[in-house]
């Protein structure tokens, strides 16, 4: 992302993001955090292709990013299924739209299903799922697609604690499979352990207008939930707040 900044106009204006400036590089796993309403989504929308009204520029492999495409996908805060759709539909159908053939857009369903451990569930509708096999399915859906770039935006922050974090763990494990074909994530949250937790680099904005406050490499042995109680881990969590509460105007 090149100086972008996007404002919203209905009746005023509002300054959602100003000037912001970041790169994620191949294989690398980023992760934004900011407060809330300073552009998160806003942000993650532009880089999926959703929203094409912004100054400045996203580059995608040194292409401008022009519309919606199966190379960058993502996962919703609030899932984003289709209720009236099975989990194996939920998940066959955007590939169905993306030109794979029936045949076997089914089977790359059914072996993303089984990746994100939901078989025998391939017949329930969303309805059924609890909020943590729902945000599996969404996993599911974009990951099927093969894309080069997954995007997260809050994916756990609708869900329990509990379930949140096993579903971290779960998620890490699931990324890290080297037989997936997709490696560069870019994650929102707003919870800055979950963001040590799971990333090689965190970016933080400032407050709305979300601009970029300074971004540091995480330096925590993995797998991280067991370095849960390592200083560094600390040491970085403080190192982010304090970049949470510096002041962007200084
Ligand atoms: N369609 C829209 N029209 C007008 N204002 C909008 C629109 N979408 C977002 N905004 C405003 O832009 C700002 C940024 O919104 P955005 O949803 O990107 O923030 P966020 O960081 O994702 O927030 P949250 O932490 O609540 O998810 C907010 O102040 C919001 O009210
Ligand atoms: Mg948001």
């Amino acid at each position: 992302m090149r100086d972008v900044s996007k404002s919203y106009t209905n009746g005023g204006t509002v300054l959602a993001l100003k000037e912001v400036n970041f790169e994620v590089g191949k294989d690398e796993f980023v992760c934004i955090i900011g407060p809330s309403g300073c552009g998160k989504s806003t942000l993650l929308r532009i880089i999926a292709g959703l929203d094409q009204s912004f100054s400045g520029q996203v580059l995608f492999q040194g292409n401008r990013i022009s519309r919606p495409s199966s190379r960058i996908t993502m996962v919703f805060q609030t899932f984003a299924l289709l209720p009236w759709k099975t989990t194996l539909e939920n998940v066959q159908i955007p590939l169905e739209v993306n030109d794979v053939g029936r045949a076997e857009a089914r089977e790359r369903a059914l072996r993303y299903l089984t990746m994100v451990h939901l078989n025998g569930f391939e017949d329930a509708y969303p309805h059924d799922l609890s909020g943590g096999m729902k945000q599996r399915v969404g996993l599911a859906r974009a990951l099927a697609l093969n894309p080069d770039v997954l995007l997260l935006d809050e994916p756990f922050s609708s869900l329990d604690e509990l379930t949140a974090k096993d579903l971290r763990v779960q998620l890490l494990k699931i990324l890290s499979d080297p037989t997936l074909p997709t490696n560069d994530f870019l994650m929102i949250t707003h919870n800055v352990e979950e963001a040590v937790m799971m990333a090689d680099r965190v970016v933080v904005l400032s407050p709305r207008p979300g601009r970029v406050l300074g971004e540091l490499r995480v330096d925590v042995p993995r797998p991280r939930f067991e370095h849960l109680r390592d200083p560094k881990f600390f040491d970085t969590v403080d190192r982010l707040m304090e970049m949470l509460s510096s002041d962007p105007s200084a």
